[in-house]
């Protein structure tokens, strides 16, 4: 089946056509640049540029594949989380054109989606597998059973991973986007220099907000700057205690639920550290270990069509009248908090 992925849900405008599993195009339209001065996202611009965008995208993503819209069987498009001024551009888009087409449509899950992405590459793996989703807005570890059937093991308490690389960024003055600056910088730092806190150590869940707090204390303490050779150092140490919990919960989830399959993935999956540290990890205890190529961890259409393409084949589609949504957990955790156990919308 030839299906449009459509992603806008931050800030990337992306299209990307998917026959069968197989990609057959992947555009990317980054607003970085616009938001870079302000540290962050600004939904306001977010949602403007994507306006300006979609269209180009998706005649871009027509012809990198040698096809026409008219050849596309599907639609699959992020209906959420994500800021619901920008995913309501992607998916009003999805519907004008599936309605002009006369073709179906789906609104996907984006966390989903960054899951899906592991599908992309020629190994893929088989459920059950536990995931470790890691990005700018989440940090959640599932035990995947099947399609669309997730169990909660572990999830942030406070900031995400993305969001502890993006802060310490803004704060040391590095540029923007964090993790990439951080990425880069830490190659040349010691990650052994500095013991920042790993929180939560006997717990499946995360928390960043205190290894947040300490690196502002150890600003603070030096006046308000930290530069020079030492900077490296810090950065590194710092990215180190991310990695350090991410790694150390991510397979104790695993191991306890008799799983040996580990999917990595979201926008944090593309720092070369961690990529490398899960690497060694998981050989290590004799797990396999499956990261998306680093273009299909951060933002893209590529995952939303490849997770489109199995619910439209079988049979699930939307209805025109389909609403963005912000906030969209992939499990309903139960009232008591104990089994946290659930099966998405589609
Ligand atoms: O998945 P994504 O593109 O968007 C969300 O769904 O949030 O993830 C964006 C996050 C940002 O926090 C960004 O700093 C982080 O992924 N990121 C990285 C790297 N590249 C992107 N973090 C660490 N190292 C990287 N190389
Ligand atoms: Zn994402």
């Amino acid at each position: 089946m030839l299906v449009l992925g459509i992603e806008s849900s931050c800030d990337e405008t992306a299209a990307a056509v998917v026959q069968d599993g197989k990609l057959l195009s992947n555009v990317i339209a980054s607003q970085i640049k616009d938001h870079s001065a302000y540290g962050g996202v600004v939904p306001e611009i977010a949602s403007r540029k994507h306006i300006e965008a979609i269209s180009p995208v998706i005649a871009q993503a027509m012809t990198d594949a040698g096809l026409t819209l008219r050849n596309m069987e599907g639609i699959s498009v992020t209906r959420g989380p994500g800021l619901v001024g920008s995913l309501l551009v992607g998916l009003s888009t999805a519907k004008a054109l599936a309605y002009g087409l006369n073709i179906p449509f789906v609104g996907v899950n984006h966390l989903e989606g960054h899951i899906m992405a592991s599908f992309l590459a020629e190994k893929k793996p088989q459920f059950p597998f536990a995931a470790l989703v890691v990005s700018g807005g989440h940090t959640n570890v599932y035990l995947v059973k099947d399609y669309h059937e997730f169990q909660l093991l572990g999830q942030t308490r406070d900031d995400a991973a993305g969001e502890a690389f993006d802060k310490a960024a803004k704060l040391l003055d590095l540029g923007y986007p964090g993790g990439v600056v951080i990425d880069k910088m830490a190659k040349e730092g010691n990650p052994r220099a500095f013991d920042f806190p790993r929180a939560m150590k006997d717990s499946p869940d995360f928390s960043f907000s205190g290894l947040k707090t300490s690196l502002l204390t150890m600003f603070k303490k030096r006046g308000g700057h930290i530069g020079g050779e030492e900077l490296p150092d810090v950065v590194a140490s710092y990215q180190e205690a991310i990695i350090d919990v991410l790694v150390d919960k991510t397979l104790k989830a695993a191991g306890e639920n008799n799983i040996t399959q580990v999917v990595v993935c979201g926008g944090v999956a593309a720092n070369s550290r961690l990529r490398m540290r899960f690497a060694e990890a998981t050989a290590r205890v004799g797990m396999e270990l499956f990261i998306p190529p680093m273009v299909l961890c951060t933002d893209n259409a590529a995952m939303i069509a490849a997770l489109g393409e199995i619910m439209l084949k079988n049979g699930r589609s939307d209805l025109l009248n389909l609403n963005a949504v912000s906030r969209w957990p992939l499990v309903s955790p139960s009232s008591s908090g104990e089994a946290k156990t659930g099966v998405c919308r589609c």
